[in-house]
This record gives structure tokens, C-alpha cells and sequence, in this order.
């Protein structure tokens, strides 16, 4: 797998117009990809959307849910992104960024069990997919501001809490997370 794969499994990276910051975006997902096995499990797009919450069989992946949320985020920020440069800077490239890696620590927290059913990777309990995925960041060389988003994206999960959630690109995210999320976990509970 390439970043140019990466490109085309997630087309949503055309929509970050700095070309290193679409780059690093796509090289966090293929380092993501080969850490956690993905490949050799079938594909990026065989990583579960959630492991406990959700039924086994429910058809959105985590992929699809990263796209997804990235696809809102994206239209939040282009109805209210001039209005919100008025208040104060908000910047379209890194809600996209962000909101396209929120989730990609799942590819290391989350595995398939020999029967190909989701389950949780060996270090679960140890690295939540906020901690991984900020790592994954930060390792490949995305600004602080996109790694913010995908450390303090989930309320639940966040080392510090709400509070962490200090720009407003980490808001948009957030929201449209729930969105995204809501609309599966209504219809694929456990
Ligand atoms: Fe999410």
C-alpha cells in the first residue's frame, strides 16, 4: 500500500489544499496500516467503527466513519467558515485534517479475532485511540493544531477532559463526530 492508495481509498484528502498537510495526512494512515496489520487483516476498511457499543455485524467501519465525518465537517465549515473568521481564525484545512484522523488510533486499539470478528487489541486497556492516534500524529509530522483535534476529540476519552477541546476546529469536529456516530449507534447497538 502507497499513500497514493491512501488517496484514492479516502478521496477526501483533495479537499486540504496545503499539499504537505494532505501528505502527512495520508502518511499517518498508511503508518497506521502497517502497524496494526491491516493489510494483512483484508484491508483498512475491515478496522470496526467500535468494539462493545455496536453489533458485530454492524456495516459501518471506522473508515466509513472517518469519511463521514470529515464529508460534515467539511460542510459545517464551508456554510459557517467566513462567519467564523469574523470571531476569530478558524482554519478549513485543519477540520478536514482533523476530522479525516480523529479516529485513526482505532486502527491500533482495534483487531479481528480468528473468526474475523472485531475485538480489542492486546494493549487496549493501555492506550486509548485518542493517545494512539495523537501519537500517529505527532510522529508523522502534523501540526499541533491537528493533533489536538485527535487527542481531545472524544469526551470520553480525552486525557484532560472537555476543557482540552480549545479551538474552534476541534469543536466542529467534535460535533460532527456525533453526528456521524449517533446515525450508525441508533441502528447497530449491541
Ligand atoms: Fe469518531
Amino acid at each position: 500500500m502507497t499513500v497514493q492508495d491512501i488517496y484514492e481509498l479516502i478521496p477526501e484528502h483533495n479537499e486540504i489544499s496545503d499539499p504537505e498537510l494532505k501528505r502527512k495526512c495520508a502518511e499517518t494512515f498508511l503508518d497506521a496500516v502497517r502497524r496494526g496489520g491491516w493489510e494483512e487483516k483484508g484491508g483498512i476498511d475491515k478496522c470496526p467503527l467500535q468494539v462493545g457499543l455496536l453489533a458485530d455485524d454492524c456495516p459501518a467501519s471506522g473508515l466509513d466513519h472517518m469519511r463521514k465525518v470529515a464529508a460534515i465537517a467539511t460542510r459545517v465549515y464551508d456554510h459557517l467558515g467566513e462567519w467564523l473568521n469574523t470571531i476569530g481564525k478558524c482554519d478549513r484545512d485543519v477540520v478536514i485534517a482533523g476530522a479525516l484522523l480523529h479516529d485513526v488510533g482505532k486502527l491500533m486499539c482495534y483487531t479481528l479475532d480468528e473468526n474475523g470478528k472485531p475485538a480489542k487489541a492486546a494493549d487496549y486497556a493501555m492506550f486509548n485511540h485518542c493517545v494512539w492516534g495523537a501519537y500517529l500524529a505527532k510522529n508523522n509530522g502534523l501540526p499541533d493544531s491537528v493533533v489536538h483535534i485527535v487527542l481531545t476529540h472524544s469526551l470520553a476519552q480525552a486525557p484532560e477532559g472537555p476543557k482540552a477541546l480549545i479551538t474552534p476546529e476541534a469543536r466542529i469536529v467534535k460535533n460532527s463526530d456525533h453526528i456521524a456516530w449517533d446515525s450508525v449507534a441508533v441502528h447497530w447497538p449491541k
